[in-house]
């Protein structure tokens, strides 16, 4: 069985996530997407949160499911005997992180490899940041997220601006 894993941060799902997904569900029996901790960045959702917002959007994909790790990729992917992990490219500006992670994976576990998959050009330009950015002013951004998540998205969204008006 082809297996494979996606991982991200996913805070939350993007349309252009959900692109990625698809597509690599068609290339393999079965894709994990899995929510890892970036150290970089805050998320706005819990692991659990992005978790479920990941299951509600994948509830299509019969070879698709959710989990989450707070470690390595690299051991994530031994102790689920896959050897696969899978990443989408948008711009160039991708390329060197991505190239960097790869490389770091393989030195970890060296019976991963990394596909990437190419962005759909109008998802070229999105990321989670843009869309929180985006809709913390105020823009739609239903265009930007799976439908079926949009409710919890506005409701956070809303959490996050009255406290900030309450603790400015
Ligand atoms: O969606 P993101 O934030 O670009 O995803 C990055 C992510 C979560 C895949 C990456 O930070 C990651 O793999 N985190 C887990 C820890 C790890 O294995 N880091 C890579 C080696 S330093």
């Amino acid at each position: 069985m082809k297996t494979a894993v996606y991982p991200g941060s996913f805070d939350p799902i993007t349309k252009g996530h959900l692109n990625i997904i698809e597509r690599a569900a068609r290339l393999f029996d079965h894709v994990t997407v899995c929510v890892m901790v970036n150290s970089d960045k805050s998320p706005m959702f819990t692991l659990q949160e992005r978790k479920d917002l990941l299951r509600k959007s994948t509830a299509h994909l019969p070879n698709v499911s959710v989990d989450a790790f707070g470690g390595l990729l690299a051991n994530y992917a031994r102790d689920h005997e896959c050897c696969t992990i899978i990443k989408g490219l948008r711009a160039g500006s991708d390329f060197e992180k991505e190239f960097q992670m790869a490389m770091i994976n393989r030195k970890l576990n060296p019976n991963l490899e990394s596909l990437f998959l190419t962005a759909e050009h109008q998802y070229m330009y999105l990321s989670s940041s843009a869309v929180k950015e985006m809709s913390y002013y105020g823009a739609d951004v239903s265009d930007f997220l799976p439908e079926e998540i949009i409710e919890d998205f506005i409701k956070r969204m809303n959490q996050i601006a009255n406290n900030k008006e309450a603790n400015p």
